[in-house]
């Protein structure tokens, strides 16, 4: 006589990744303009592309490679590190190519804690850090941020415990576009420092400011790489989501810790993605700037039309990456505020809870994908969808 299998499992009390929910939703609702997940409309350089179809006549492309990342690449990577985050590799840090920046989360986590350590994640965060936290067995310690999402380092401070081992900046940040100011970042680093932590800092929209704000990498501070842990990734800049290349910075110390999971998890990332990776990353910045521009105009759209919603939703300053994080200042459940909006009006977004918001109502409106034809459409849908639904 055959046993049913064991069912439950650590990851039963995870939550569901809330952009696969939404992205259900929006199957079952044709025609629906998604704001809800967070990609750039345009894709890799033509350089990539040709790099990659070259690398399938070459063997290696298909063998496995260097569990840290092909050479050529992590080189690559050092000279971008050097000029545009000011982070010398070579000086007590190591870097490693991963399958994006979701995954060198992950290895951080696994390379740094034990079960039952904490994690400090200023809210709202992104969602896939909690979920990685909570999969190693450790606690993400929600800590919030003020009203215009910026980090209250105080409060950082008053949630460190004997069990913490490390404290998560995103900037520009993802939910809510927030960029946090050098001196924010700086203090976060040096209570790193100074309680024996690890800032991880993911910086994968580093290159996305908008006007006169600018990105402050705490791996560059003097000291920092003992302790400094820095995420990046292609899918935003170069348009490579699907190619899934990211890359961590780490201190040298941690070097077994990190090899044993990455021969784990992944061995080494997709070989023809780094050879693209390669091409991508020598056209450089250059390539994101080309469309930065529109997507500036794409933004003052956005944030133009949702703040004339004022004083029914509450749009903070969101100069970083491509969302904002609304407030809505009515006593309504955010996720059926997401159901109405596709149901009734063909419009996505992400209900805040998914990012840890847990009292009122709020949604994030990612507009990367949006281009300046399709801008009106979408912003329109979702200004008239809330003026009818919050009236
Ligand atoms: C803050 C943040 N970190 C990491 C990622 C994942 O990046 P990757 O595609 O490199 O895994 C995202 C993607 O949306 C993100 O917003």
């Amino acid at each position: 006589m055959s046993r049913s299998v064991k069912s439950r499992s650590r990851m039963d009390p995870i939550q569901m990744p809330m952009v696969a929910v939404v992205g259900d939703l929006i199957r079952k609702h044709p025609g629906t303009i998604s704001l809800g997940q967070g990609v750039v409309h345009y894709g890799p350089p033509a350089a990539a592309l040709d790099a990659a179809r070259a690398a399938l006549a070459n063997p290696n492309a298909h063998a496995y490679g260097d569990d840290a990342g092909c050479p050529e690449l992590l080189e690559v990577i050092e000279d971008k590190l050097r000029r545009d985050n000011g982070i010398e590799c070579r000086n007590g840090s190591a870097a490693i190519v991963t399958a994006g920046a979701n995954m060198a989360f992950a290895h951080a986590v696994f390379a740094i804690t034990e079960p039952g350590d904490e994690v400090i994640l200023p809210v709202p965060f992104y969602f896939n850090h909690e979920m990685a936290i909570e999969m190693a067995g450790c606690r993400a310690v929600r800590v919030a941020t003020d009203d215009r999402y910026q980090l209250d380092v105080d409060a950082i401070r008053r949630a460190i415990t004997p069990c913490t081992r490390a404290i998560v900046t995103v900037t520009p940040n993802n939910p809510t576009g927030a960029v946090y100011p050098e001196p924010a970042l700086r203090a976060v680093n040096q209570i790193c420092a100074d309680r024996g932590l690890y800032h991880i800092s993911d910086e994968v929209y580093e290159y996305f400011t908008y006007g006169s704000t600018r990105h402050a990498s705490p791996g560059a501070f003097a000291g920092a790489s003992a302790h400094t842990i820095s995420l990046f990734s292609l899918s935003k800049a170069y348009g490579f989501a699907g190619w899934r290349i990211g890359y961590m910075v780490y201190p040298e110390a941690l070097a077994d810790a990190v090899m044993k999971v990455q021969d784990t998890i992944l061995v080494c990332a997709p070989v023809v993605s780094q050879i693209a990776g390669i091409a991508a990353m020598q056209v450089g910045p250059a390539h994101c700037r080309e469309h930065l521009t529109a997507l500036a105009g794409v933004r003052d759209i956005v944030i133009a039309e949702l703040r004339s919603l004022e004083p029914l939703c509450t749009v903070p300053p969101a100069d970083g990456a491509f969302y904002c994080f609304v407030r809505v200042d009515a006593d309504v459940d955010p996720l059926q505020l997401t159901e109405r909006l596709i149901r009734e009006h063909r419009v996505a977004v992400i209900p805040g809870h998914a990012f840890g918001v847990t009292s009122g109502c709020s949604f994030r409106v990612a507009y990367g994908a949006l281009q300046k034809e399709t801008v009106a459409e979408g912003i329109g849908r979702l200004v008239r969808g809330l003026r009818s639904i919050l009236s």
